[in-house]
């Protein structure tokens, strides 16, 4: 009998549904929103309200689009945290009922372990390496930075993270300190393909172990140009791709120092990335180009997967549900949320 999983996400600004028929992606619908745009970041009660309006008719097409009939679901995995309370609200009350309705169990999800988890989606059209454990996954998103070792599908040790701002936080706040609309990090990227990454150059920080950093980055980029725009009032528009693509190799050399540490303290030659961030092109042809000097074995999600969706979800609910790892229905959501 096969296993048919539902997944739900909604920790921050999309509102995704997916089905995950046995570890096969049927479908994967997500939902933007773009009422945050006008405020230069996600704002989170916008985000809640909007998620209410977007969960049903996105749960109705990730249904259709899978060509199932929601009897034959066997479980809603949903993510429970880390998030906005208020987004993750939507979401966890959703699946409840959902769940309750159908009189089928609830799998809790927690979404960083999902990012991480999107390396193991098969689909039927598409042949794709499977990482073997154990593995090193760099997770860079909007609001986490993490080192992590892979032992197994839910086995998962923290070696490094952030100490302060996030990877994709600091992409998004110096985008914004030279005038791109949130989220800058895409625009970053764009801008940066055409710009000298060797024109400018910021310090790097110096963290201990495996640890990172990226505040004392933020700073020193929004006073350098504070300190060039006195001199030119036209310097960001004359420098746009140049200063994109020094801040773009700047962020990438920093995540990288500390992936190769890793890789060379641990030995392990399994190397992956996931979350928003591992959608950057920089980041990305650092890692295929690492990979030829160390002799890694690379994994790199295609960028479906990097941004938050449903399929990681279902794909994490998945494991779970093979493993008998099922939620009550008095389960809250979690905004702080560690796995
Ligand atoms: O994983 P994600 O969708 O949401 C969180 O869980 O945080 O990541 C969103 C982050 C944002 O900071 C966004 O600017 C960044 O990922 N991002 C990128 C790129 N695409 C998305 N940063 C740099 N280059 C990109 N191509
Ligand atoms: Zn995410």
């Amino acid at each position: 009998m096969s296993i048919t999983i539902l997944g739900i996400e909604s920790s921050c600004d999309d509102t995704s549904a997916a089905i995950i028929q046995d570890g096969y992606l049927l479908s994967n619908v997500i939902a933007n929103q773009n009422v945050h745009k006008a405020y230069g970041g996600v704002v989170p009660e916008l985000a809640s309200r909007a998620h209410q309006q977007n969960i049903i008719p996105v749960v109705d097409m990730a249904i259709k689009q899978a060509g199932i009939n929601k009897n034959e679901i066997n479980a809603v995995a949903f993510t429970r945290g880390p998030g906005l309370l208020g987004s993750l609200l939507v979401g966890t009350s959703f699946s409840k009922s959902f769940a309750l309705a159908l009189n089928i169990p609830l799998v809790e999800v927690n979404h960083l372990q999902a990012h991480m988890l999107v390396h193991f989606i098969k689909e039927k059209n598409a042949e794709r390496l499977i990482p073997e454990f154990p593995f090193i996954c760099l997770l860079v998103s909007g609001g986490h930075t993490q080192l992590v070792k892979i032992n197994n599908y839910l086995e998962m040790e923290i070696i490094g993270q952030t100490i302060d701002d996030a990877a994709g936080e600091a992409f998004d706040k110096c985008a914004k300190v030279i005038g791109l609309p949130y989220p800058g990090g895409p625009l970053i990227d764009k801008n940066a393909q055409e710009g000298n990454k060797y024109a400018f150059t910021f310090s790097k920080p110096r963290i201990k172990e495996f640890d990172y950093s990226f505040s004392g980055l933020k700073t020193s980029f929004l006073y350098f140009i504070r300190d060039n725009h006195k001199v030119n009032p036209n310097f960001i528009n004359e420098n746009m791709n140049d200063l994109c693509a020094s801040i773009q190799n700047t962020i990438v050399d920093i995540l990288m120092d500390k992936l190769i540490a890793v890789s060379k303290k641990t030995g392990i030659k399994n190397i992956a990335i996931a979350g928003g961030v591992s959608a950057n092109s920089g980041l990305r042809n650092a890692i295929l180009d690492e990979a030829k000097t160390n002799q890694w074995t690379t994994f790199i999600p295609e960028f479906k997967f990097t941004t938050d969706n449903a399929a990681m979800i279902a794909i994490t609910g998945y494991y779970k549900y093979l493993n008998n790892d099922f939620a009550s229905q008095d389960i809250a959501p979690l905004a702080r949320f560690k796995y």
